[in-house]
């Protein structure tokens, strides 16, 4: 009878575990369907830079090495781009004939691994959070960050800042000392009259790119988790998780490539969504950016056009203008590439407090190292390749001191397996905690 009942309590588990770790796609059936995924060979002479540059126009590339391109090609694209690669004489081959059934079948294996780890540590009387296990779709983020507040309001302060393109919350989360610990450490520390840090951290700019706002996310649950406990809570925290609610949403029902937001076209026929990385000033409309609405770098029609790049912008302005903060630290989270980037990214010249900004992103890399030992590249934004009207360079100009680009796990591809979702958290809020005490000590 015993055994009945074990087989009864093993198969509950393994149900629960499977509900836990799997967020099923609405819509999934109709995502990326007949979209396909190409792979280029290049030879010595294509793999000039001047060739390379034209493809990042013309190509929505998702990997390239040093022999070949993988590029992802829209349905309605595909005879355009063969076009496009048999008059420069590009041999390809597709790799993915059915982007749909290719994720679906990552999907499933992932699913599998899931499963079995979430039953696992079940055993050992601990589900683990969903939230470090999963993406979550924008809805989920939503419950997540109202459960947040109610779960702390000493240390939480939810605001809206703006509504999106069409019509979803661009979402502030502030975390801070609650006043009565605040009260408490006011008479030792003589804190009063001077400005406190601040640092301003924002995920989401582009759709895709899933594991950024998964581990902005997760920093901010885990910093509001230190602030209740009175520990490492010297800054006030300024959280923007989801930049872009529209295309991330897009990603979820409809293509999973999705880099814009989801602007309307200004010309019936035309193409949808701005990126928002390339809406800002001062540097809109320079190089690495495009007037053409088709274009992946399309960076809209004037600076800051978009409702998603203006909400952000005003809050940032507004804490760097408020004169009991001094706003020290701006994060920009992204994927993928492993590399942490400071300005300027507009231009190959050299940012007149360089010398600051590679100290403060080796002190970021190096606390990063420590925890997985993962490899990840201090660089600056425009040696990876020159892009104006970015955030970045927004933020350095306000001006911020410590400005970073953040492209998070792994070198390969935006689809990050979820079992990574926890480790990229785990080793950048180490670097994160690393450079903002070495923020604090330099000024
Ligand atoms: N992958 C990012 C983008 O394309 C990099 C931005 C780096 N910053 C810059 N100003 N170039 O938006
Ligand atoms: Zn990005």
């Amino acid at each position: 009878r015993s055994d009945v009942f074990s087989l009864l309590l093993l198969l509950l588990l393994a149900a629960a575990a499977a509900d836990a770790g799997t967020v099923k796609s609405f819509k999934e059936e109709k995502r990326n369907v007949g979209d396909q995924i190409w792979s280029l060979s290049l030879d010595a002479s294509t793999s000039k830079s001047s060739d390379m540059a034209a493809l990042h126009e013309n190509l929505d590339v998702l990997h390239y090495s040093s022999d070949s391109v993988t590029i992802f090609v829209r349905k309605t694209r595909l005879s355009i781009t063969k076009e496009f690669l048999e008059g420069r004489h590009l041999a390809y081959n597709v790799v993915e004939k059915d982007v749909a059934l290719h994720l679906q079948s990552l999907q499933a294996a992932e699913d599998a691994v899931a499963i079995s780890r979430a039953a696992e540590s079940c055993k050992e009387g601990q589900c683990p959070r969903p939230y470090k296990q999963d993406y979550m779709t924008f809805e989920q983020m939503e419950w997540f960050l109202r459960d947040l507040e109610s779960q702390y309001p000493d240390n939480v302060k939810l605001s809206t800042e703006g509504k999106s393109r069409e019509g979803r919350n661009i979402y502030l989360v502030r975390v801070f000392q609650s006043s009565a610990s605040a009260a408490r450490s006011s008479g030792s520390v003589s804190s009063r009259g001077q400005p406190r840090p601040a640092v301003f951290i924002d995920g989401g700019i582009h759709a895709r790119e899933w594991i950024a706002p998964a581990t902005v996310l997760n920093m901010l649950m885990k910093q509001t988790e230190n602030c209740a406990a009175n520990t490492d809570c010297d800054y006030e925290y300024y959280f923007m998780p989801m930049m872009n609610p529209d295309g991330y949403e897009y990603t979820w029902t409809n293509d999973r490539f999705w880099r814009k937001n989801r602007s309307p076209p200004p010309l019936k026929n035309d193409c949808f969504g701005t990126d928002l990385n390339r809406n800002w000033n001062p540097q809109w409309g320079n190089i690495g950016s495009s007037s053409n609405t088709c274009k992946e770098i399309y960076r809209g029609t004037t600076p800051f056009s978009e409702p998603e790049t203006t909400s952000a912008k005003n809050v940032m302005t507004r804490i760097a203008n408020n004169p009991e903060l001094d706003l020290l630290v701006y994060l920009s989270y992204h994927s993928f590439g492993q590399l942490v980037l400071y300005p300027w990214g507009y231009t190959s010249d050299l940012a007149p407090t360089k010398a600051d900004l590679e100290k403060g992103g080796n002190v970021y890399n190096n606390a990063l190292k420590g925890v997985h030992n993962v490899p990840y590249v201090v660089q600056q934004a425009a040696e990876l390749y020159p892009a104006s009207g970015a955030s970045d360079d927004f933020a350095y100009s306000l001006p911020i001191k410590y400005v970073y680009t953040v492209e998070l796990r792994n070198t390969r591809s935006f689809l990050l397996p979820r079992n990574e979702i926890a480790l990229t958290f785990e080793e950048n809020y180490a670097g994160y905690m690393a450079l903002l005490k070495h923020a604090t000590s330099q000024s």
